[in-house]
């Protein structure tokens, strides 16, 4: 889903979901960089979110089939962390020669579009080309995406070449943009690229990129791992498809099964607790890269908030106090194991002597743990099994 605070991209894809998603570190990476011009928005986070849904590579990669190489055919695609943590993305190519854009990463939409030159509205964009590669294919059939703050896109299908870190998946299937709504004009990337499960595309019986990595061959562990970083660290992150990097968490990781039969990365949480105080248990979530903070359903929200004597604001959000000395850090129990956002991670912004925090509620019945939740605790999303590893991350 896509419940970020810049520009929303909730796509409701048939009746639940949204899209949106976010990146992960770097090893052998390159440098992130941060945008340190943005003014965080928790009401507009929750907002979009809310609609959208009413040390070493361990990874025998096959190498580079041909295609066009960014970075040595690694998997390894490194993320921006823009504005303080609200979404991340990075560079994809698509097409020959290959046209490079600022993608959105979202493991709770499963569309991969980008914005095009058949849309004239889209100029703040890198617009992908069709006439200038020749390994685009013509599709035709229309699709549509509509995000939970009212934003939304459509456009036509086609396919071309798509790569990701340096994999060239031949023949994708990508969504064209003819329109984007107003409110992508500000934002920074120019589309998304689903990493949920293929029964939500928006346009049915579409692989997604990860089925086709597979499919292809391109990489021999049906994998993903994802790092986001935070910009009090420097910001940054990592997405290494076909492996996960374990200089990005400490510990070992935990295998919890995940449900996908709505097409998300639907996990079992056992608990949730501040300190000693369960506040919490036996609730359905989903990672979701796409959607910047934490939601919980409406109750679970106003039980977290009142533990910590947060305010709420009426609309998703909650003031806190900015004084965090005596706080506790959330504790989530999955698969057995515990999982903590530590108490520097409840405050989502600052403004003036107010603060926002990272904990919100969208009238959901089930919980998003998105980044705040994601760039404290390292995943590796496993799409065959299918299941999740969670560790600590680095960052925390
Ligand atoms: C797309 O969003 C705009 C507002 O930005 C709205 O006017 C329009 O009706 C929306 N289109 C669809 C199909 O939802
Ligand atoms: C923060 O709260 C603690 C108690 O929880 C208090 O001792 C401390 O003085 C407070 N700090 C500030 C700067 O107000």
């Amino acid at each position: 889903m896509k419940f970020t605070l810049v520009s929303s991209c909730v796509a409701l894809v048939v009746m639940t979901l949204a899209v949106d998603a976010a990146p992960g570190g770097k090893k052998l990476s390159i440098p992130l960089t941060k945008n340190s011009d943005y003014q965080p928005n928790a009401k507009a986070a929750v907002s979009k979110a809310s609609a959208k849904f009413n040390k070493k590579l361990i990874n025998p990669l096959k190498g580079i089939p041909g295609g066009i190489t960014t970075d040595g055919g690694s998997g390894k695609v490194p993320v921006v962390d823009y504005g303080n943590d609200i979404e991340y993305y990075g560079d994809v190519q698509i097409g020959t020669p290959p046209q490079t854009f600022k993608i959105n990463f979202d493991t709770g939409s499963s569309d991969l579009w980008v914005a095009s030159t058949l849309c004239s509205s889209c100029t703040s964009h890198t617009r992908y080309d069709p006439s200038k590669s020749s390994t685009y294919v013509a599709d035709g059939r229309a699709w549509s995406i509509s995000y939970g703050d009212g934003s939304n896109a459509s456009g036509v299908l086609a396919k071309d070449t798509v790569t990701l870190g340096g994999l060239a998946i031949k023949g994708q299937t990508i969504e064209l943009a003819k329109k984007e709504s107003s409110s992508f004009a500000s934002d920074p990337i120019d589309g998304l690229l689903g990493l949920g499960f293929n029964t939500i595309t928006t346009v049915a019986g579409i692989k997604t990129p990860v089925d086709n990595l597979i499919s292809q061959g391109l990489i021999s562990s049906p994998v993903y791992g994802v790092y986001l970083g935070k910009a009090s660290q420097g910001g940054g992150g990592e997405y290494l498809f076909g492996g996960y990097d374990t200089t990005k968490f400490t510990g070992s990781l935990t295998t919890v099964p995940v449900d996908s039969s709505q097409g998300y990365w639907g996990v079992s949480v056992s608990s949730v607790k501040v300190g000693t105080n369960t506040v919490a248990s036996s609730f359905s979530g989903i990672l979701d890269t796409g959607t910047t903070l934490l939601l919980f359903t409406d109750s679970m929200a106003k039980k977290v908030a009142a533990v910590y004597g947060a305010k709420d604001n009426g609309d998703g959000t909650f003031i806190i106090n900015c004084n965090t000395s005596s706080f506790k850090p959330l504790i989530f129990t999955l698969g057995g194991a515990t999982f903590n956002v530590p108490v520097e991670s409840l405050i989502f912004e600052k403004q003036g002597s107010t603060c926002f925090a990272s904990f919100g509620y969208a009238g959901l019945p089930f919980a998003i743990l998105g980044d705040t939740f994601l760039k404290n605790n390292y995943v590796v999303f496993n799409q065959q099994v299918p299941s999740v590893q969670i560790a600590a991350s680095i960052n925390q």
